[in-house]
């Protein structure tokens, strides 16, 4: 039996075991992914019997406008249930009277959003390939630090950085690295 949740406040780091982040070189850890969900100004989680997590769906939103959905995952052996349609029709229940909400997601995903009343649009995004190597608990503080350690002197380790950003394979997916 799925149960379905908008809050996060009996969630912890065990919860998140699960295998999530498929297919993600560095995939944030169960720690992070807690976090990320915690940061979120909305979210839902799929739930089993246990309590652990087996899918969500998080976004950000300004209150106002609009709103992204940075992320959407059910575990491989929960999909083709409807947990996924679920989760998003979850979502946006709580996002209505916004103007916008807006995902990227690879082409062959798109049917899944158009089915629930999103349309086709072409976008644009930017990666730090360097986020694996920031072991700070705090973002800021490690983009700050990364920042200086960039502009004193470890130009190699920068362009090493760079060139793996600009090799990496043409079909890296933009939603999942
Ligand atoms: C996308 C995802 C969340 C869908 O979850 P789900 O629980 O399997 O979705 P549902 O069971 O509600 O599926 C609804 C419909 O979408 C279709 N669909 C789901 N995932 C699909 C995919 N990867 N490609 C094409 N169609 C897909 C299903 O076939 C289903 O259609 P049907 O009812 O006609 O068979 C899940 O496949 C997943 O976690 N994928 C990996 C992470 C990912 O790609 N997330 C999206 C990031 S934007």
């Amino acid at each position: 039996m799925v149960s379905y949740s908008e809050s996060t406040v009996d969630l912890s780091e065990r919860h998140l075991r699960g295998g999530f982040f498929e297919g993600w070189a560095a995939p944030p850890d169960p720690s992070q992914h807690l976090r990320l969900l915690q940061n979120s100004t909305h979210v839902v989680v799929a739930r089993d019997d246990t309590g652990d997590v087996i899918g969500f769906v998080n976004a950000l939103a300004d209150g106002v406008l609009s709103a992204y959905v940075p992320l959407l995952e059910v575990l491989p052996v929960h999909r083709g249930k409807g947990v996924g349609t679920e989760l998003v029709r979850r979502l946006l229940d709580n996002l209505v009277g916004l103007y916008m909400v807006d995902v990227m997601c690879d082409p062959e995903i798109r049917p899944f959003y158009e089915r629930l009343g999103f349309v086709a649009a072409s976008g644009a995004v930017r990666r730090n390939y360097e986020w694996r190597n920031m072991t700070s608990t705090n973002p800021i503080t490690a983009a700050r630090r990364y920042r200086r350690r960039a502009r004193s002197g470890q130009s190699a380790r920068v362009r090493d950085c760079k060139r793996d950003a600009l090799e990496r394979p043409d079909n890296a997916s933009p939603t999942r690295r």
